[in-house]
Protein backbone atom coordinates (compact mmCIF):
# COMPACT_ATOMS: atom_id res chain seq x y z
CA UNK A 1 0.00 0.00 0.00
CA UNK A 2 1.29 3.39 -0.95
CA UNK A 3 1.21 5.87 1.90
CA UNK A 4 0.60 9.51 1.15
CA UNK A 5 0.17 12.10 3.43
CA UNK A 6 -0.67 15.57 2.24
CA UNK A 7 -0.87 19.22 4.27
CA UNK A 8 0.81 17.62 7.11
CA UNK A 9 1.67 20.51 9.55
CA UNK A 10 2.20 21.73 13.16
CA UNK A 11 1.86 25.05 15.41
CA UNK A 12 3.01 25.49 19.13
CA UNK A 13 2.27 29.04 20.59
CA UNK A 14 1.43 30.67 17.12
CA UNK A 15 5.13 29.47 15.90
CA UNK A 16 5.12 26.86 12.69
CA UNK A 17 6.75 24.07 13.82
CA UNK A 18 5.98 22.26 10.23
CA UNK A 19 4.76 24.05 6.80
CA UNK A 20 2.38 22.18 5.10
CA UNK A 21 4.01 19.05 3.98
CA UNK A 22 3.74 16.00 1.73
CA UNK A 23 5.26 12.81 1.80
CA UNK A 24 4.91 9.48 0.14
CA UNK A 25 6.44 6.50 0.22
CA UNK A 26 6.28 2.96 -2.17
CA UNK A 27 5.64 -0.03 -0.16
CA UNK A 28 9.01 -1.06 0.42
CA UNK A 29 10.76 2.09 -0.37
CA UNK A 30 13.50 3.38 1.87
CA UNK A 31 13.44 7.39 2.55
CA UNK A 32 15.88 9.15 4.25
CA UNK A 33 15.19 12.73 5.82
CA UNK A 34 17.78 14.52 6.49
CA UNK A 35 18.69 18.42 7.69
CA UNK A 36 20.16 20.59 10.06
CA UNK A 37 19.61 20.16 13.90
CA UNK A 38 16.01 22.39 14.10
CA UNK A 39 15.43 22.04 10.96
CA UNK A 40 11.84 20.25 11.56
CA UNK A 41 12.22 16.34 10.86
CA UNK A 42 11.38 14.17 14.60
CA UNK A 43 8.18 17.12 14.33
CA UNK A 44 8.19 15.86 10.85
CA UNK A 45 7.92 12.56 12.18
CA UNK A 46 5.51 12.59 14.94
CA UNK A 47 2.87 14.54 12.28
CA UNK A 48 3.25 11.59 10.11
CA UNK A 49 2.65 9.20 12.81
CA UNK A 50 0.07 10.33 14.13
CA UNK A 51 -1.75 11.24 11.23
CA UNK A 52 -1.19 7.85 9.44
CA UNK A 53 -1.98 6.34 13.08
CA UNK A 54 -5.21 7.79 13.16
CA UNK A 55 -6.29 6.70 9.87
CA UNK A 56 -5.32 3.07 10.47
CA UNK A 57 -2.20 2.58 8.87
CA UNK A 58 0.02 0.41 10.94
CA UNK A 59 3.56 2.42 11.47
CA UNK A 60 6.22 2.01 14.05
CA UNK A 61 8.08 4.42 15.39
CA UNK A 62 11.59 3.63 16.76
CA UNK A 63 13.24 6.92 18.55
CA UNK A 64 16.63 8.18 19.27
CA UNK A 65 17.64 6.34 22.22
CA UNK A 66 15.70 2.93 23.89
CA UNK A 67 16.11 4.92 27.04
CA UNK A 68 12.63 6.05 25.83
CA UNK A 69 11.10 3.04 24.65
CA UNK A 70 11.87 0.88 27.39
CA UNK A 71 11.05 0.69 31.08
CA UNK A 72 14.29 0.09 33.06
CA UNK A 73 12.62 -1.41 35.78
CA UNK A 74 10.88 -4.42 33.64
CA UNK A 75 12.59 -7.52 31.90
CA UNK A 76 12.94 -7.34 28.19
CA UNK A 77 10.59 -10.33 28.15
CA UNK A 78 8.26 -7.67 29.14
CA UNK A 79 8.19 -5.51 26.81
CA UNK A 80 7.70 -8.13 24.37
CA UNK A 81 4.73 -9.17 25.94
CA UNK A 82 3.68 -6.08 26.08
CA UNK A 83 4.46 -5.33 22.36
CA UNK A 84 2.61 -8.17 21.54
CA UNK A 85 -0.43 -7.22 23.81
CA UNK A 86 -0.21 -3.29 22.21
CA UNK A 87 -0.95 -5.18 18.79
CA UNK A 88 -3.66 -7.33 19.94
CA UNK A 89 -0.98 -10.60 18.71
CA UNK A 90 -0.83 -13.88 20.91
CA UNK A 91 2.16 -14.81 21.46
CA UNK A 92 4.50 -16.10 19.09
CA UNK A 93 7.49 -17.75 19.58
CA UNK A 94 8.26 -18.63 15.64
CA UNK A 95 7.80 -15.04 15.09
CA UNK A 96 10.49 -13.75 18.08
CA UNK A 97 12.68 -16.31 16.84
CA UNK A 98 12.39 -14.54 13.30
CA UNK A 99 13.29 -11.72 14.64
CA UNK A 100 15.51 -12.20 17.38
CA UNK A 101 17.79 -14.23 14.41
CA UNK A 102 17.67 -10.97 12.17
CA UNK A 103 18.10 -9.06 14.55
CA UNK A 104 21.21 -11.03 16.45
CA UNK A 105 19.95 -11.04 19.51
CA UNK A 106 18.71 -14.81 19.93
CA UNK A 107 21.32 -15.62 22.71
CA UNK A 108 20.50 -12.83 25.00
CA UNK A 109 18.66 -13.27 28.25
CA UNK A 110 15.23 -11.86 28.26
CA UNK A 111 14.51 -11.96 31.92
CA UNK A 112 17.19 -9.37 32.56
CA UNK A 113 16.17 -5.79 32.36
CA UNK A 114 17.63 -3.62 30.17
CA UNK A 115 20.39 -2.77 31.51
CA UNK A 116 22.05 -5.49 31.59
CA UNK A 117 22.20 -5.94 27.52
CA UNK A 118 24.10 -3.66 25.60
CA UNK A 119 23.03 -0.41 24.32
CA UNK A 120 23.20 -1.87 20.64
CA UNK A 121 21.83 -4.93 21.44
CA UNK A 122 18.76 -2.91 23.32
CA UNK A 123 18.68 -0.52 20.22
CA UNK A 124 18.13 -3.67 17.93
CA UNK A 125 15.57 -5.20 20.50
CA UNK A 126 13.80 -2.34 20.49
CA UNK A 127 13.56 -2.44 16.22
CA UNK A 128 12.65 -5.90 16.64
CA UNK A 129 9.58 -5.17 18.30
CA UNK A 130 8.66 -2.41 16.30
CA UNK A 131 8.94 -5.14 13.56
CA UNK A 132 6.72 -6.88 15.54
CA UNK A 133 3.17 -6.59 13.70
CA UNK A 134 4.97 -6.48 9.98
CA UNK A 135 4.02 -2.70 9.73
CA UNK A 136 3.33 -0.93 6.62
CA UNK A 137 5.91 1.92 7.42
CA UNK A 138 8.76 1.99 10.06
CA UNK A 139 9.57 5.41 11.22
CA UNK A 140 13.06 5.69 12.60
CA UNK A 141 14.51 9.02 14.36
CA UNK A 142 18.15 9.00 14.66
CA UNK A 143 18.16 5.43 15.59
CA UNK A 144 21.94 4.67 15.86
CA UNK A 145 22.81 8.06 17.27
CA UNK A 146 23.58 6.73 20.46
CA UNK A 147 26.16 3.42 19.19
CA UNK A 148 29.67 3.48 18.01
CA UNK A 149 29.72 3.63 14.14
CA UNK A 150 30.72 0.08 14.19
CA UNK A 151 27.83 -1.02 15.48
CA UNK A 152 25.29 1.43 14.14
CA UNK A 153 26.69 0.42 10.77
CA UNK A 154 25.99 -3.52 11.67
CA UNK A 155 22.71 -2.69 13.21
CA UNK A 156 21.43 -1.09 10.07
CA UNK A 157 22.76 -3.87 8.14
CA UNK A 158 20.69 -6.49 9.76
CA UNK A 159 17.52 -4.13 9.50
CA UNK A 160 18.58 -3.82 5.72
CA UNK A 161 18.73 -7.50 5.27
CA UNK A 162 15.46 -7.70 7.16
CA UNK A 163 13.32 -5.17 5.19
CA UNK A 164 14.78 -6.89 2.13
CA UNK A 165 12.00 -8.11 0.23
CA UNK A 166 9.20 -6.87 2.45
CA UNK A 167 6.68 -4.62 1.76
CA UNK A 168 7.51 -2.62 5.41
CA UNK A 169 8.26 1.14 3.68
CA UNK A 170 10.91 2.90 6.06
CA UNK A 171 11.30 6.61 6.77
CA UNK A 172 15.14 7.07 8.76
CA UNK A 173 15.51 10.31 10.13
CA UNK A 174 19.07 11.36 10.58
CA UNK A 175 21.51 14.62 10.74
CA UNK A 176 23.78 12.16 8.92
CA UNK A 177 24.09 12.05 5.14
CA UNK A 178 26.32 9.31 5.16
CA UNK A 179 24.70 7.16 7.42
CA UNK A 180 21.25 8.02 5.36
CA UNK A 181 22.81 7.64 1.62
CA UNK A 182 24.12 4.68 2.19
CA UNK A 183 20.79 2.44 3.37
CA UNK A 184 17.84 4.79 1.61
CA UNK A 185 17.08 5.21 -1.90
CA UNK A 186 16.14 8.60 -1.97
CA UNK A 187 16.55 11.80 -0.13
CA UNK A 188 14.45 14.49 1.68
CA UNK A 189 16.19 17.44 2.72
CA UNK A 190 14.78 19.98 5.75
CA UNK A 191 14.92 23.04 6.55
CA UNK A 192 13.48 25.75 8.48
CA UNK A 193 10.28 23.71 8.88
CA UNK A 194 10.16 22.73 5.17
CA UNK A 195 11.44 19.98 2.70
CA UNK A 196 13.55 21.84 0.14
CA UNK A 197 14.51 19.02 -1.86
CA UNK A 198 13.27 14.90 -2.66
CA UNK A 199 15.62 13.89 -4.86
CA UNK A 200 17.12 9.76 -5.21
CA UNK A 201 20.13 9.60 -3.16
CA UNK A 202 22.98 9.49 -6.39
CA UNK A 203 21.24 12.64 -7.73
CA UNK A 204 21.06 14.14 -4.14
CA UNK A 205 24.68 13.50 -3.63
CA UNK A 206 26.38 14.38 -7.37
CA UNK A 207 24.29 17.19 -7.59
CA UNK A 208 22.10 18.99 -4.68
CA UNK A 209 20.45 22.34 -5.67
CA UNK A 210 19.48 24.08 -2.52
CA UNK A 211 21.52 25.78 -0.12
CA UNK A 212 20.65 23.26 2.37
CA UNK A 213 21.25 20.17 0.90
CA UNK A 214 25.20 21.39 -1.07
CA UNK A 215 25.49 21.99 2.97
CA UNK A 216 25.12 18.62 4.33
CA UNK A 217 26.78 17.24 1.35
CA UNK A 218 30.13 19.41 1.99
CA UNK A 219 30.14 18.37 5.64
CA UNK A 220 29.30 14.73 4.64
CA UNK A 221 31.10 12.21 7.07
CA UNK A 222 31.70 9.12 4.73
CA UNK A 223 34.68 11.20 2.78
CA UNK A 224 34.32 8.13 -0.25
CA UNK A 225 30.77 9.43 -1.00
CA UNK A 226 30.63 11.11 -4.36
CA UNK A 227 29.51 14.11 -3.26
N1 LIG B 1 6.79 20.58 21.46
C1 LIG B 1 7.44 21.65 20.98
N2 LIG B 1 7.13 22.90 21.42
C2 LIG B 1 7.77 23.98 20.95
N3 LIG B 1 8.77 23.92 20.04
C3 LIG B 1 9.11 22.73 19.58
C4 LIG B 1 8.47 21.52 20.02
N4 LIG B 1 9.04 20.47 19.36
C5 LIG B 1 9.99 21.01 18.56
N5 LIG B 1 10.03 22.33 18.68
C6 LIG B 1 10.90 23.25 17.92
O1 LIG B 1 10.70 22.95 16.54
C7 LIG B 1 11.92 23.04 15.81
C8 LIG B 1 12.19 21.76 15.10
O2 LIG B 1 12.50 20.76 16.06
P1 LIG B 1 12.77 19.25 15.69
O3 LIG B 1 12.99 18.52 16.96
O4 LIG B 1 11.68 18.76 14.81
O5 LIG B 1 14.12 19.37 14.85
P2 LIG B 1 15.10 18.20 14.33
O6 LIG B 1 15.38 18.51 12.89
O7 LIG B 1 14.53 16.87 14.65
O8 LIG B 1 16.42 18.48 15.16
P3 LIG B 1 17.53 17.43 15.73
O9 LIG B 1 18.41 17.03 14.55
O10 LIG B 1 18.31 18.24 16.72
O11 LIG B 1 16.83 16.26 16.33
C9 LIG B 1 13.01 23.41 16.82
O12 LIG B 1 13.23 24.80 16.74
C10 LIG B 1 12.38 23.03 18.16
O13 LIG B 1 12.87 23.86 19.18
MG1 LIG C 1 15.16 15.33 15.89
Amino acid sequence: MTIAAHGLSAERSGRTLLHPTNVNLKPGERVGLVGASGSGKSTLGHVLVDTLRARGTSVAHVPQSPDEALDPLRSMAFHWREAEQALGLSPDDARRADLFNALQIADSDLRKRPWSWSRGMQQRFVIAMALIGTPDLLVMDEPTSALDPVVAAGTMGLLDAYLRDRQTALLLITHDLGLAARWVSRLMVMEASRIVEDAPTPRLLSTPETKAAKALCAHRNWLELPC
